[in-house]
């Protein structure tokens, strides 16, 4: 992360990047690798993404740092505690962006906090649950997240987080699909790289994120094939179109086999598009029948 230049004033915070992630966790070093490659480390370069990472752990003030309890009424597993997560959120989210707590200060100094009463957090501000249980990550959600200044995610550990984390503290739950993952950590990290290619300037090429709007999430077709060097490969050639230095031809032959794609893999994706009478009459030679509304 780029240091303040503001120099003298070592306590103020970097400034604010465009989209800024406060991530909750009990394993903050799992989000080291994907934050330092890549699209994600340019942007925070750039500044138009920050994020800092907080370890859960450090809010504990009993003797053995305890962050999670076997379940009330039996069952097995461990459920994360709620008043750990709450203290972190509620000391963190209240505090400028970019703060993280003072190292000398984890576990037995923490900043004053009540344990009675819920600390206001600032709205527009989401506060997002990481769970299985969560409304499904789409394109449409990350669009709908980019907007935010300020994003706190909270990870929570497949077994489970107390319930009153949700009913005090989430204000939404997310999930990235239909399997269990062993904790919210790497749901987050693809949250977190799906919004930052929506941050207008992340991506280097002029498309920007045009061309991802293009592609499964939206309502968008698949991306066709795509051939660089050699032009030759074990027998297998590129096919000649776009050899040929038609531009026009290039993008109807392109066009034409993103449809085929989508009709073969997401035929489901076709019936939310807007289709020229060229696509219909290709996609129809291609055994396309589409589910007519009443009268077809
Ligand atoms: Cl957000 N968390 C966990 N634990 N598993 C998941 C998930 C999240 N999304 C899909 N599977």
């Amino acid at each position: 992360m780029n240091k303040c230049t503001n120099a003298g004033n070592f306590d103020m915070p970097e400034p604010s990047a465009v989209v800024h992630f406060d991530i909750f966790t009990l394993f903050p070093s799992m989000f080291a690798g994907p934050l330092s490659e890549s699209i994600v480390k340019r942007a925070q370069e750039a500044g138009l993404l920050s994020v800092a990472l907080h370890n859960i752990r450090k809010y504990t003030t009993d003797r053995h740092h305890i962050c999670d309890e076997p379940p009330y009424g039996g069952g097995g597993g461990m459920v994360m505690k709620p008043d750990p997560i709450i203290r972190a959120v509620e000391t963190v989210m209240t505090q400028p962006p970019g703060w993280t707590l003072p190292e000398e200060k984890a576990y037995g100094d923490l900043p004053p906090w009540s344990a009675d009463r819920p600390t206001p957090l600032p709205d527009a501000m989401p506060m997002v649950l990481l769970t299985p249980q969560g409304r499904r990550l789409t394109q449409d959600v990350v669009a709908e997240l980019s907007a935010y200044r300020r994003i706190g995610l909270v990870c929570g550990r497949y077994e489970g987080v107390d319930e009153r984390v949700r009913t005090q503290l989430a204000t939404d739950e997310i999930s990235i699909g239909d399997y269990v993952l062993s904790g919210g950590e790497l749901a987050a990290m693809v949250l977190v790289d799906a919004v930052t290619r929506w941050i207008p300037g992340a991506l280097g090429h002029a498309m920007g994120a045009h061309r991802d709007s293009h592609s499964p999430g939206l309502d968008g077709l698949l991306e066709g094939p795509q051939y660089t060097r050699p032009l030759v490969f074990r027998g297998e050639t590129v096919p000649e179109v776009l050899l040929s230095g038609h531009h026009a031809q290039v993008a109807a032959w392109r066009r034409q086999q993103a449809l085929l794609r989508t009709l073969r893999r997401r035929p489901e994706f076709l019936s939310n598009l807007t289709l020229t009478d060229a696509d219909y009459a290709f996609l129809k030679q291609h055994g396309w029948r589409a589910e007519r509304t009443q009268e077809g």
